[in-house]
């Protein structure tokens, strides 16, 4: 096995990659570090590149179908990592998890229906049920003890007031939080109590640090599987994101029947010729690499928290039990959202996350992608101490 390299620094300029192309567009100006965009400055496992290779060498991309070895590597995946067994027959593909939610929002619910996020989240959650014409719910998150929480009381309030559907997301972007066996099956019972359709977005699931566990939801009882769309993908987990694959598992032959019947409504029938190489590569040959990845991003985690309470006391990271994202509380240093902004870009050169963008509850907060190597990380934490000192 070749040593895996996670310290190596790639030059991703000039690849069309949002996360270093796009700096000027989306910061105003060019001389930023980009540590926003949830994708990792890794290459992928070598099996991965190899196979993709192969594809190229062979040279021919006519159309393609996903064959069910690559149905198979999915199914394999979730029993060995997750514990969770999905018939092969539950197991669709799609382009990415974002528009995977558009479909089972299309799918599951009518134009006005009421759908359910909690607050902050990962942005499209808001914009899909938005851009689908359906009406936002959202039920907030609480910091407690440093960490998200969910309010339960709430939660069950909202579903009681005629919502349709409530998108999960597990492990939890922007908070890194994974939650418990004890608060999914809370979750589950309101949503199985109220008739309540539930989206589970897993896909941070397989960037977990021990002795954390990644809990699917649809494992936990029959009547939660019932109930349960899960997106799953090689794309956080691999760096894959460019490549556009992803998976939906629903055990339930009614709501598969739905979403299928949206994907074809419109136009989507199966992946392209390399993500079907990458995807099936990643979930057969890439654990050993995930291995070693995960040994790295806590490395990092724990790097910055460090350098964060040596030299910024008044910041408060989340700590994280999974994702390479770090959810940072700003609100000690007494700035508004702006004059955080501001000093990230003009004092410190640095481009995170605003919180703001993720909802209600993220003001005051900046998020901080970590998958780099060290050199960049000490280069970004050298740039976030200018920033507020
Ligand atoms: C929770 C969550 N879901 C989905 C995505 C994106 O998925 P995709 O690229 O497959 O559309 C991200 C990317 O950051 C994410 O954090």
């Amino acid at each position: 096995m070749e040593r895996i390299v996670f310290d190596k620094v790639v030059d991703r300029s000039n690849t069309h990659s949002v996360k270093w192309d796009a700096v000027g567009k989306v910061f105003g100006k060019d001389d930023v570090l980009p540590m926003w965009v949830a994708d990792m400055d890794f290459h992928p496992p070598k099996a991965v590149t190899d196979a993709l290779k192969d594809r190229i060498d062979h040279g021919i991309f006519g159309y393609t179908f996903v064959p069910m070895s690559v149905t198979e590597a999915i199914q394999d995946w979730m029993k060995k990592r997750h514990d969770c067994e999905f018939k092969k027959s539950s197991i669709l593909f799609s382009e990415g998890v974002v528009p995977s939610i558009s479909t089972a929002i299309r799918a599951y619910t009518e134009k006005g229906d009421k759908v359910l996020v909690h607050s902050p989240v990962y942005t499209p959650f808001f914009n899909m049920v938005k851009n689908n014409n359906r009406t936002l719910v959202t039920s907030n998150l609480v910091v407690e003890k440093g960490r998200f929480e969910m309010d339960f009381a709430d939660f069950e309030a909202k579903l009681q007031d005629d919502v349709k559907m409530f998108i999960l997301c597990n492990p939890h972007n922007p908070g890194g939080r994974v939650w418990t066996r004890e608060e999914l099956e809370k979750i589950g019972n309101l949503c199985v109590k109220h008739g309540v359709l539930i989206v589970s977005d897993e896909i941070h699931s397989d960037l977990v640090f021990k002795p954390n566990v990644h809990i699917p939801i649809a494992s936990i009882k029959e009547e939660f599987r019932e109930i349960t769309t899960t997106f799953v993908a090689p794309s956080k987990t691999f760096n894959l994101a460019g490549l556009q694959a992803s998976a939906a598992l629903i055990p339930n032959k009614e709501l598969k029947a739905k979403f299928k019947e949206v994907q074809e409504q419109q136009g989507f029938f199966t992946l392209n010729a390399f993500a079907i190489a990458g995807m099936e590569a990643a979930y057969r040959e890439g654990e050993e690499w995930l291995e070693e990845l995960l040994v790295y991003l806590d490395e990092n985690m724990k790097i910055t928290t460090d350098f964060i309470a040596e030299h910024l006391p008044a910041l408060k990271p989340m700590k994280a039990h999974a994702t390479y994202l770090l959810w940072i509380d700003c609100r000690e240093l007494g700035l508004s959202d702006e004059e955080i902004k501001n000093q990230l870009l003009e004092k410190g050169k640095l481009g995170l996350e605003p919180g703001t963008k993720y909802g209600e509850g993220g003001e005051g907060f900046v998020r901080m992608n970590l998958a780099c190597p060290r050199e960049t990380l000490y280069e970004g934490l050298e740039r976030l101490k200018k920033a507020f000192c």
